[in-house]
């Protein structure tokens, strides 16, 4: 397993978003984070790499306690990309190349490009005028480009025509297919959690409340109208 959840709870305000959720991650493939919208996924995902932390439980990654980790080396194995994307200014390569940068590191830019779908003369494009899922999918590359072992999607695919979603969801297929990686996938939508696949669990009200394939996820959340 790559983490392992116990018994962690989150308030926010003086709500208790999340209560008592303990699970475990496999050590690859896909792992779904389904429920209804406010159902607390966000508020879930966000303590995987330390954007946030829990009022109660413990959180491993690896074996060890997440709070011993310093946030900056987690987010470089744990990557996160969020619903809507958010580039920064520059061009698709400065984009991609950001992050190793920083390390001192080199990005095969035309490589991660075509990972994601995107053909290599997008690179000289400056960020700010990519459709939205040109956008989305280059964020995907820009958080490949540290060679994640955990990718943390946050319904990557919600302000996506349906093109688009199916591109990001083809992605996800490659991703698990060819690498060592585990991604963390968040969906309210019955039929993407189908089409993804894989196993994972549902929560209601911030309670972890089943753990399945996502084939039995998607009827249960149909039941719970979400
Ligand atoms: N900063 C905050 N202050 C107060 N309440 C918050 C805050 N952030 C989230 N919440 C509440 O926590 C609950 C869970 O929110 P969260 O964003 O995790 O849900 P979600 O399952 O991701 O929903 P969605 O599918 O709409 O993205 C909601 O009831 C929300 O209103
Ligand atoms: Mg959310």
């Amino acid at each position: 397993m790559v983490f392992a959840f116990k018994d962690v709870s989150k308030n926010r305000g003086e709500k208790t978003v999340l209560r008592g959720v303990s699970f475990e991650t496999p050590e690859s493939g896909v792992f779904m984070i389904v429920g209804p919208s406010g159902s607390g996924k966000s508020t879930l995902l966000r303590l995987f790499n330390r954007l946030d932390e829990p009022d109660r439980g413990t959180i491993l990654y690896r074996g060890r306690d997440i709070r011993s980790i310093n946030p900056r080396r987690l987010r470089r194995e744990v990557g996160i990309v969020f619903q809507t994307p958010a580039p920064l200014p520059g061009t698709v390569e400065e984009n991609i190349g950001f992050g190793p940068k920083q390390l001192g590191n080199d990005v095969d830019v035309a490589g991660l490009l075509r990972q994601v779908g995107l053909s290599v003369d997008f690179a000289g494009v400056m960020a700010d005028e990519l459709s939205v899922g040109e956008a989305q999918r280059m964020m995907i590359a820009r958080a490949l480009a540290l060679r994640p072992s955990v990718l943390l999607l946050d319904e990557p695919t919600s302000a996506l025509d349906p093109a688009s979603v199916r591109a990001i969801e083809t992605l996800v297929h490659n991703l698990v297919r060819k690498d060592e990686i585990l991604i963390v996938f968040v969906s309210h939508l019955t039929e993407q959690v189908r089409r993804i696949g894989g196993e994972g669990i549902l929560i209601d009200s911030g309670r972890v409340i089943y753990r399945d394939g996502a084939d039995k996820l998607a009827d249960m959340l149909e039941r719970i109208g979400g």
